[in-house]
């Protein structure tokens, strides 16, 4: 049996309804989307679409440092204009450091959760090759073979009905 206490520690995830939750989902998209993967911030900081987007903050305590609720990653879901029953997932980032631990997947079915109590009956996303076999194991499947370029790199869709 291992000693070895996890330190990080009582994983939450709520809505970010506030402009203070949704900085602290903010400032984990700039250090995953901008200061690791290299995108412009203006591209992956909040935005107009935020307005009416589901945002979810995962928070968890660092049992360490001391630090409570310190947030580790974000989600996203902003409902399709066209209409009333889909939505696109983006945005999704979990810190370098506690990956590998389920809080993307956790992040990907609280917001499932989300979208269906509001009447989403479908989530869409857009993602590059490499990250289709991810979400494919969070059951989502493959629109069809188009590809569609975003940020330069060519990106394929995928969709869920929740
Ligand atoms: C993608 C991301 C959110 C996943 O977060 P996470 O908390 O580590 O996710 P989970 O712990 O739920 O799942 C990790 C598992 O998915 C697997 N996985 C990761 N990328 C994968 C891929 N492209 N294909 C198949 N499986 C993949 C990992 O190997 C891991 O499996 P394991 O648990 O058996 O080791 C995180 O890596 C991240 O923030 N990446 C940078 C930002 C990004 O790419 N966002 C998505 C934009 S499309």
């Amino acid at each position: 049996m291992s000693n070895t206490i996890e330190r990080y520690q009582n994983l939450q995830i709520h809505r970010a309804k506030t402009l203070e939750d949704k900085k602290k989902c903010e400032s984990v998209r700039i250090k995953v989307f901008v200061e690791e993967l290299g995108y412009p911030r203006e591209l992956r900081g909040l935005d107009s679409r935020d307005a009416t987007a589901i945002i979810l903050l995962a928070t968890v305590d660092d049992i360490k440092d001391g630090v409570k609720n310190t947030p580790i990653g974000t989600i996203r879901m902003v409902p399709s204009k066209d209409d009333n029953h889909s939505g696109t997932l983006s945005r999704l980032a979990v810190l370098s450091q506690v990956r590998g631990k389920g809080i993307g997947g956790k992040l990907i079915h609280a917001l499932e959760v989300a979208a269906k109590e509001e009447g989403r009956k479908a989530i869409m996303l857009e993602c590059q090759a490499h990250k289709r076999g991810y979400y494919e194991t969070m059951g989502f499947v493959l629109e069809d073979d188009t590809i569609h370029m975003r940020v330069g790199a060519p990106h394929q869709q995928l969709w869920k009905r929740v």
